[in-house]
């Protein structure tokens, strides 16, 4: 039997186990299982690497995506780049991370923009662990960025800042991700604070958020006629990466 495992905290929620139990069944994959490993603390970690001689693939998430890296024997590049891992490969007693999220987002960015002009500069809400990976892809396709803030650090923007007449941010900045829990089940109501009068048909609004399908920020894109995205297609897209990576 191979054994793939989330680790995190809490783990009520988990997205990946009933993912991959699907995934192993709908596919006829009879010798992988799936478990989720809560861990209370990341000091816990080594000993479930102990106890577990047959884990041999792991995925990471709150709040353990950058507390982990010190327990692992090597990086991939992307992820010593991003600083965070959400993907572990446990081979010969070796423990190497990845991040997936940056797969999931890229492909899933690439494919919605399809055919249409790929926006030349984006704003990043939020600044927390999945902002790392969305900057990164950002950087990679030649995208200029900007993070948006509650509390911005030099070179970030408030979103004062964009609610003032003074600067045009939204006029430039035609690609926004809302990498912010804001609009999540059971909080449908929360979206970021935009002028979102200023948005127009040339704007691509992408919410990491995936529950719901539709978020209160994407339907203020709808309303102004703009592209809109949810995080679904990336977060299996992160998931097939990871699975891809566990088997190579
Ligand atoms: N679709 C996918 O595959 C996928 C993958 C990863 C994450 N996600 C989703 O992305 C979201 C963020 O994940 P994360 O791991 O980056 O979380 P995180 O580390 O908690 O960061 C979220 C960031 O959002 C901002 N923020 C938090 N609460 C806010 C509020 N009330 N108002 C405005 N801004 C707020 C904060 O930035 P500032 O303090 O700088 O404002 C914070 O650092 C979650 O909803 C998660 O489910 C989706």
């Amino acid at each position: 039997m191979r054994k793939f495992g989330l680790i995190g905290f809490p783990l009520s929620h988990s997205f990946s186990k009933k993912y991959f139990s699907d995934k192993f069944e709908k596919e006829g994959i009879a010798d992988c299982q799936y478990e989720l490993y809560p861990l209370e603390s990341i000091e816990q970690f080594p000993e479930l690497i102990a106890s577990a001689p047959d884990l041999v693939g792991l995925n990471v998430t709150i709040p353990y995506k950058e507390q982990v890296i010190p327990y692992l024997d090597e990086l991939d590049e992307k992820a010593a780049a991003i600083g965070a891992v959400n993907t572990i490969t446990i081979r010969n007693g070796k423990l190497k991370g990845y991040n997936t999220d940056y797969h999931g987002f890229l492909n899933s960015l690439t494919q919605w923009v399809g055919a249409n002009p790929m926006p030349e500069k984006a704003l990043i809400l939020g600044t927390g662990g999945a902002s790392k990976a969305v900057k990164a892809s950002l950087e990679d396709s030649g995208i200029d960025y900007q993070f948006v803030s509650r509390s911005p650090e030099e070179g970030q923007l408030c979103y004062e800042d964009l609610n003032t007449t003074a600067h045009q941010h939204l006029a430039t900045s035609t690609l926004i991700i809302n990498t912010t829990p804001l609009g999540t089940h059971p909080n449908v109501d929360q979206l970021p604070d935009l002028p979102y009068d200023q948005l127009t048909q040339n704007h691509f609004l992408f919410d990491l958020v995936y529950n719901p399908l539709v978020t209160a920020f994407m339907q203020k894109g709808i309303d102004a006629k703009c592209w809109v995205k949810n995080g679904l297609e990336m977060l299996h897209g992160q998931a097939e990466k990871a699975w891809e990576i566990w088997n190579s």
